[in-house]
């Protein structure tokens, strides 16, 4: 591995640095100064219109910036990414989510081999099995057609299409039921299938290693679900799972068919995952046609991140402003708040997408860093939120930068009264930007008349950043473009940070620890070297639960 310099040695970090110490401008002064801020700094890809112009930063801001991605070779490792090279290096593995997107023609090799062929052929395959379950064509063991579909995973193996599915339940067919299973608690998939015919379900299992407790755990309990419900017939499990994976052999194990298994590659990672097989419960939702657009979309993005020059590449600009934040204001996280119901699901997958990523504290040299890596990131849909925690972020002490997310129309299935309370939520949405970056002067406050000692408790003090993304309807291209926009933003800051945003070893010794507890809370097992308040804890529980 090379010796690569540390960010925050560099002059470029250093003149960061300065430029913040030196900061005295305020968003009042910004706009004030310059009367085309708002057209100037709006960056365009595909359909999402993106405004930062509610950001503290000035042209100089930006550049200096610039000059730090460009120093850290940010576009040199994403040209590696793209060509396929390993840089997960960790894990010794290329890092080529963008092939899922890529079009039939497209040449990409893997260790002299172009994966796109066979990228297509798992799409082709699942499209052709989608296809079947929606048209009743693929039915149950007794011959009755699947109405229900219940996607067992994890993390990666969950978060995607629980989500998508959300997003694009007006593009879902509406007669068939999906649930998504992923916790170990019993009570995960109880509630899944309690209310289901075991006839007329399908378990897609879906898991990139096939070794994932949970996932193996609910897949088993599932699988005596379906026998006992239908008379325990082995023969059943064929017609009722399938399979989403890497490894066929684990699959093979578990007893699903492989030629029911959908097939994906050691070089998509978990959480970069959903737009490959992990997608199939989504396609049987929206269709074939309806996933092409989603990957489509996916794919602008990737385009634009590979070729759009520094000044207006959107997840290069994004990226840096979080780095602004986090490194040169100690701003510990980042807010994401969509202003649609129907992303109700999108913050916990953009978590698993940024925290699981960029949660190091050791360089790609395995060095420790000396630098803040990724921010804490939360956030629920918009208007919930200004009646729950949006007090914090307007008048705590904390810099919390923002995203808005927001949609010029609703979804086509809303008329009348319903369709019209858009123009209210939006009104939300575009007030609460400009409270948080122009907030409320005393001046104000007191000219409305309020008494002099709640002046202080009335005032706003803005400069609260936001990012304002606008589109103009919730399509799935635009949901593929929004998920590109924030994997290659997470790329971005992982890069300048210098660490292996791919690997996730911090998921390893919780895990380890589990399995090696288990035994003391089933059969009150000793278990060597366990620590005092963890026996004592263990203790208590058996306890109780006698
Ligand atoms: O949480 C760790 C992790 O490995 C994630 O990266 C992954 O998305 C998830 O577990 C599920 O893994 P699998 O798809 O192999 O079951």
């Amino acid at each position: 591995m090379s010796d690569t310099p540390r960010p925050d040695l560099r002059p470029e970090w250093t003149a960061l640095q300065d430029h913040r110490a030196g900061w005295e401008a305020s968003l009042r002064d910004l706009f004030a100064a310059d009367p085309q801020r708002a057209e100037r700094y709006v960056v365009r890809v595909g359909d999402l219109r993106i405004d930062y112009s509610k950001h503290l930063v000035t042209d100089e801001t930006l550049a200096r910036l610039r000059e730090l991605a460009s120093a850290t070779d940010v576009f040199g490792l994403r040209d590696a990414m793209f060509r396929g090279e390993r840089i997960n290096l960790t894990e010794d593995r290329a890092v080529l989510h963008t092939a899922l997107r890529a079009p039939r023609d497209a040449v990409i090799e893997v260790d002299g081999e172009n994966v796109v062929p066979a990228v297509h052929a798992v799409l082709d395959k699942m499209a052709g099995f989608a296809e079947r379950v929606r048209s009743g064509e693929w039915t149950g063991h007794t011959g009755r057609r699947i109405r229900n579909v219940v996607n067992i995973g994890i993390g990666g193996s969950d978060l995607g299409p629980a989500m998508a599915y959300e997003a694009l339940r007006p593009y879902t067919a509406r007669e068939l039921t999906f649930r998504f299973v992923s916790n170990v608690d019993g009570a995960d998939l109880h509630e899944a299938v309690r209310d289901l015919d075991p006839a007329e379900t399908l378990f897609i299992v879906a898991s990139k290693t096939f070794t994932t407790i949970e996932t193996i755990t609910n897949a088993t309990s599932a699988r005596s679900w379906l026998l006992d419900g239908l008379g325990g017939d082995e023969k059943a499990v064929a017609q009722h799972f399938v399979a989403l994976s890497t490894n066929a052999g684990k699959v093979a194990g578990f007893g699903i068919d492989t030629a029911n298994m959908f097939e994906f590659w050691d070089w998509v990672g978990g959480r970069y995952s959903f737009d490959s097989a992990i997608g199939l419960s989504l396609m049987i939702a929206i269709g074939p046609d309806r996933f092409r657009e989603l990957l489509d979309g996916f794919r602008i993005v990737d385009d634009h991140f590979r070729t759009a020059p520094a000044e207006s590449n959107a997840p290069l600009i994004l990226g840096l402003l979080g780095i602004w934040y986090g490194n040169f204001h100690d701003a510990q996280s980042h807010a994401v708040l969509p202003y649609s119901h129907y992303l109700s699901k999108f913050t916990d997958y953009l978590q698993q997408l940024d925290m699981e990523s960029n949660g190091k504290s050791v360089d790609r040299e395995g060095r420790p860093v000396r630098w803040q890596t990724g921010p804490v990131v939360w956030g629920t849909p918009g208007t919930n939120g200004q009646h729950a925690y949006y007090q914090l972020i307007h008048q705590g002490t904390k810099l919390i930068p923002a995203d808005f997310i927001g949609f010029a129309r609703p979804v086509d299935e809303l008329s009348g009264e319903l369709a019209s309370q858009h123009d209210l939520l939006m009104a939300n949405f575009f007030a609460q930007t400009q409270a948080l970056a122009f907030g409320k002067t005393p001046e104000e406050v007191r000219a409305e008349g309020v008494p002099e000692e709640l002046v202080a408790h009335k005032t706003f003090q803005g400069d609260h950043p936001t990012t304002t993304i606008l589109a103009t309807g919730l399509t799935p291209s635009v949901l593929g473009q929004l998920i590109a926009l924030y994997e290659h933003k997470v790329f971005v800051q992982g890069a300048v940070w210098n660490i292996d945003s791919f690997d996730q070893w911090g998921v390893e010794l919780g895990k380890v620890l589990a399995k090696r507890v288990e035994p003391a809370l089933t059969e009150g097992a000793e278990v060597p070297g366990l620590d005092s308040s963890t026996t004592a804890l263990v203790a208590a529980y058996r306890e109780l639960r006698k």
